[in-house]
């Protein structure tokens, strides 16, 4: 039996814990979040009253000593949890983004090295059917090389919440997930980035709901990407 805590019991924390429940041998020891209420209503919603509930990941994992942390906090917090989790001595599958910052996701990265686990991001856009259907087509050779690839990416969603707080919101929230899709299309080794990010006037965001990105994909093939996120009019796909 593979014993697992999950910290943020936020809006995610439904699709990670309807996942886990179909998982043979995964038992959910204990809740974690910074309101406990919000702890204790997902742990009743999925029948698991045993569970230990906290407001300290530290404490929750010296009381349940779990195999596994299911990270599904907001991107600021990610580097506390990490950094917790590798110390417990955990294997860690952790939301997107991998960090809020490199030299934060340097110092998960390093601290995943020293524990010796298991540390993995879902980057769940790449499993979307369209997205592999792509990458198939491409990989057919239909249209030769893949050298140019763009994308477009203007939605005006109202959230509330840690995104209009947050920096980088449009980068580290939503981009991620079209870079890593572009990434995985066209099977691209990324070797450097120019971006610009910026905050119209008209947003209702504090910081990074604009911005436009061109990555060198390596083997010749560049990817432009321009976005936002307080778009309003005619609207993109999400994907
Ligand atoms: N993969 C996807 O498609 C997808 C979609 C939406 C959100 N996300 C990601 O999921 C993560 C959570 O997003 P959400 O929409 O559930 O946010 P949310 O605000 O609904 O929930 C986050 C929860 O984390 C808790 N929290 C914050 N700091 C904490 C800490 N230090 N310790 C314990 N709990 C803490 C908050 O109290 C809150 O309950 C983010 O990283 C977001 O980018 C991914």
């Amino acid at each position: 039996m593979m014993k697992v805590v999950l910290v943020g019991c936020g809006a995610m924390s439904r699709q990670w814990l309807d996942a886990a429940r179909q998982i043979d041998g995964l038992a959910i020891a204990g809740f974690v979040d910074l309101d406990a209420e919000r702890a204790q209503a997902r742990a009743r919603e999925y029948d698991l009253s045993n569970a230990v509930i906290g407001t300290s990941l530290d404490a929750v994992l010296d009381e349940t000593k779990p195999d596994a942390v299911f990270d599904v906090v907001v991107p600021a917090a990610r580097r506390e949890v990490a950094l917790s989790a590798f110390a417990h001595h955990c294997h860690l599958l952790t939301e997107k983004p991998l960090a809020d910052s490199p030299e934060n996701a340097r110092a998960i990265i390093a601290a995943a090295r020293r524990a010796g686990r298991l540390h993995a991001v879902v980057q769940n856009r790449r499993y979307v059917a369209n997205v592999r259907r792509i990458r198939r087509f491409l990989d057919s050779g239909a249209i030769g090389k893949p050298t140019s690839i763009h994308a477009d990416f203007f939605i005006a969603p109202h959230f509330g919440g840690f995104r209009e707080e947050m920096d980088h919101v449009l980068l580290l929230d939503m981009a991620i997930h079209t870079f890593d899709a572009a990434r995985y299309m066209v099977a691209g080794e990324p070797a450097s980035v120019y971006c610009q990010e910026w905050e119209p006037a008209s947003s209702w965001y504090r910081q990074g709901s604009s911005a436009s990105a061109v990555f060198d994909l390596g083997g010749g093939k560049v990817f432009t990407y321009a976005g936002s996120w307080c778009a309003d009019g005619f609207r993109t796909s999400w994907e």
